[in-house]
């Protein structure tokens, strides 16, 4: 297989959403990094969020928009973690080779 990846620090992980009610941006981004991957983007249409995120991961990289995220960032595997019924947007506008989970 091309460019397989056999250590999971070279997964280089993201969210979309890093909402204040339940806190599970930052949450699923513990969880990937304790899995042993690597967190490098954040996207999240709150400012005030986004300022949360780099308080939480000094350095990560921070978009106001998926597409910006998806195009600047060389990011892996993001996981979308806002209200419900906006997963369906963010999730086909995935390009090849990256993969998405909706939460
Ligand atoms: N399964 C569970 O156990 C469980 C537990 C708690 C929360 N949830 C769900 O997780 C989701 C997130 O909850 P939360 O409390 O972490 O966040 P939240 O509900 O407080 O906030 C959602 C965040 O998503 C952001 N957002 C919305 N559309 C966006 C987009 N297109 N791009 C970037 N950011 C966007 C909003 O700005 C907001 O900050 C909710 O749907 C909630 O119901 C599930």
């Amino acid at each position: 297989m091309k460019n397989k990846i056999t250590n999971p620090k070279e997964i280089k992980v993201g969210v979309i959403g890093y909402g204040g009610a339940f806190n599970m941006g930052r949450a699923h981004l513990k969880e990937m990094e304790a899995a042993g991957m690597t967190p490098v983007a954040v996207a999240e249409l709150d400012p005030q969020r986004l300022a949360v995120a780099s308080q939480d991961y000094p350095g990560i990289q921070t978009y106001s928009k998926v597409t910006e995220m998806l195009k600047k960032s060389d990011v892996n595997l993001v996981t979308i973690i806002t209200p419900h019924n906006t997963h369906a947007p963010p999730g086909p506008a995935m390009p090849q080779g990256r993969a998405s989970c909706g939460l």
